[in-house]
C-alpha cells in the first residue's frame, strides 16, 4: 500500500500521460490507476487488486513479472558501471555479448545489430539507414517508404508517419511526405466480402503493384510492415501474403523492414515472425521482447546487403553520423542478456506457441459462437476477438457506441486487463509467455461473462 495519500492530486496535477484523454484526466472523468507490484502474469495496483494482465503491459513483459534473475543482472550492472557510451568504437561486456546474442539468434544473411532506446527510435534509425544506403548507391531519388493502413511503427514523426492509424496523424500534421500507405491485410475487413483469402491476397499485391507504378520503383527505397499486424488489430497474415509481397518487392528493387517490436523474440511461437512467415528482410526492428521491458532498449538488426554499403559509406564519407547518449546503454544490455538466457532456460518461445494455441481454443470455445463476435484469431501469444453489430452481413457497431472499451471495461471489473485495441471494436490479448493454461482458460472464462454483461 502506498503511503502518499497525495498521489491522486499530484497525478493529475503534473504527470502529461501518454495515449490518454488529456483533458478528462485533468479533470478527474477517468481514473488514475497506480501500479505497484507485479509477479508472473499479475500486476497489483495500490488498493490491493491482483490482475492478470493479458496484454503483458504493452506486450512487452514476454518473461512474466518479478523476475529477479533481471533485476538481479540490472543491479549488479548498475553498480559496477552505470554507463558508458558507444561512440568511436566504445562498448561493455554486456552491449557487446547481447550483439552476439541477438545475431545468433536473428536469420543467417543479417550482419549487425544496433541498439536505441524504442521501437520508434529503432525505425527511425531504419530510414536514415535506408536514405544513406541509396545516397551511397548513387540513387538520391529512391526515398519514399511504404507502409500498410493499419500499420503500427512508432509515434515519432516519421514513424508517426509510417503508422496508419488515423488517431496517431489527426492535428499532428502527419503523415510527412516521402510515406506512402497501403492495403492492411486484414482479411476479416476486407472491402470484397465475397473475396476468398486468396483473391484477397491477390488485391493487395495488385495495390502494391499499382503504387509503386504510379509513383516508379526509382522512387521508392522500402517498405515496412509488422509480420502480423500489431496495434492496428492483433491480425495474422492471410496464408502466402508475404511471399507474395516479398516477390514484388524483389522485382522493384525496394528493401523490406521487418518491424518485429511485437514478434521479436517469440510472441508468435517462432523466434522472429520473419522466419515464421518466410519473409527475407534487409532491416529488422526490435524493442520490448529484447529486454521483456525490464528496461528500455531497441534494435535495428542491419542484413550483410545493407552493412556493406554502410562500410563503403564511411569509407567515403568519414564516421556515420548517427546515434544517441544512451546507444546500447549497459543497463538495457544487462537487461537484455540476462532475459534472453531465460527465455532460452525456460524454453518460453516453444511455450509461447503451445500455449497459444490452447488460449485460441479456449477464445473460440467461450465466445466464438457470440451473436456479436465475428472472429477470433491469433498466432502463438497473439490473439484477438473482433465484435461487430451484425455477424452475418459483418456490420461493424458504431465507434461512438464504444464497445471495445466497455468490454475491456468489464473484463477489468472481472479482474483480467486486455487492450481495448484503438481503430475497431477489438479486445487484444498478449499476455507473458508464462501464462499457465489454467490461467489463460481463466481469461476466456471471463471474457465469456463480460461479453454477455455488455452484449447480452
Ligand atoms: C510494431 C511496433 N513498432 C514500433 C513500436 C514503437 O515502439 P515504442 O513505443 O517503444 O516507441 C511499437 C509499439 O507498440 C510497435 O508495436
Amino acid at each position: 500500500m502506498l503511503k502518499n495519500d497525495q498521489l491522486d492530486a499530484w497525478d493529475r496535477e503534473n504527470f502529461f500521460h501518454p495515449s490518454t484523454h488529456l483533458a478528462e484526466f485533468a479533470r478527474g472523468d477517468m481514473p488514475n490507476r497506480v501500479i505497484t507490484g507485479g509477479s508472473g502474469s499479475h500486476i497489483q495496483d495500490r488498493d490491493g487488486n491482483r490482475l492478470l494482465d493479458a496484454f503483458a503491459g504493452l506486450y512487452c513483459v514476454n518473461v512474466g513479472y518479478g523476475r529477479s534473475e533481471i533485476a538481479n543482472a540490472i543491479a549488479a550492472q548498475a553498480q559496477e558501471l552505470a554507463y558508458y557510451h558507444a561512440y568511436v568504437g566504445h562498448g561493455t561486456e554486456a552491449s557487446i555479448t547481447l550483439a552476439k546474442m541477438v545475431l545468433d539468434r536473428a536469420p543467417d544473411h543479417m550482419s549487425k545489430v544496433y541498439f536505441g532506446l524504442s521501437g520508434s527510435d529503432a525505425n527511425e534509425t531504419n530510414i536514415k539507414l535506408i536514405w544513406y544506403y541509396n545516397n551511397i548507391l548513387g540513387q538520391p531519388e529512391k526515398k519514399k517508404i511504404i507502409s500498410r493502413w493499419r500499420g503500427y511503427h512508432g509515434s515519432g514523426l516519421m514513424t508517426g508517419s509510417l503508422t496508419g492509424l488515423e488517431l496517431f496523424h489527426r492535428k499532428f500534421d502527419l503523415p510527412l511526405a516521402p510515406v506512402l500507405h497501403t492495403e492492411a491485410p486484414y482479411y476479416y475487413r476486407r472491402p470484397d466480402l465475397g473475396q476468398s483469402e486468396k483473391a484477397f491476397v491477390a488485391h493487395c499485391v495488385a495495390e502494391l503493384e499499382a503504387l509503386i507504378a504510379r509513383e516508379g520503383a526509382e522512387t521508392i527505397a522500402a517498405f515496412i510492415g509488422e509480420p502480423a499486424l500489431g496495434t492496428g488489430g492483433l491480425v495474422p497474415p492471410p496464408d502466402g501474403y508475404w511471399p507474395a509481397i516479398q516477390e514484388v518487392l524483389d522485382r522493384h528493387d525496394i528493401l523490406l523492414i521487418a518491424d518485429e517490436v511485437v514478434t521479436g523474440f517469440g510472441r508468435l511461437g517462432s523466434m522472429f515472425g520473419s522466419d515464421h512467415y518466410g519473409m527475407r528482410p534487409d532491416l529488422i526492428t526490435i524493442a520490448k521482447g529484447l529486454t521483456s521491458a525490464y528496461a528500455p532498449l531497441s534494435g535495428s538488426i542491419v542484413s550483410d546487403k545493407v552493412w556493406s554499403v554502410l562500410e563503403q559509406g564511411t569509407d567515403e564519407n568519414g564516421p556515420i553520423g548517427h546515434g544517441w547518449t544512451y546507444s546500447a546503454h549497459p543497463i538495457g544490455a544487462a537487461a537484455g542478456v540476462a532475459n534472453l538466457r531465460l527465455i532460452d532456460s525456460l524454453d518460453l518461445v516453444s511455450k509461447a506457441g503451445a500455449t497459444g494455441a490452447f488460449f485460441k481454443t479456449a477464445l473460440q470455445q467461450a465466445v466464438g459462437d457470440h451473436a456479436h463476435v465475428g472472429e477470433v484469431r491469433g498466432e502463438g501469444l497473439l490473439c484477438a476477438v473482433e465484435f461487430v453489430q451484425d455477424r452475418a452481413d459483418r456490420v461493424f457497431f458504431d465507434p461512438a457506441d464504444k464497445v471495445g472499451p466497455r468490454l475491456a471495461a468489464a473484463l477489468l471489473e472481472r479482474g483480467v486487463i486486455a487492450r481495448a485495441m484503438p481503430q475497431g471494436d477489438i479486445l487484444g490479448f498478449a499476455p507473458p509467455f508464462c501464462l499457465t493454461e489454467a490461467e489463460a482458460q481463466e481469461v476466456a472464462t471471463k471474457l465469456g461473462e463480460a461479453v454477455r454483461s455488455v452484449l447480452g
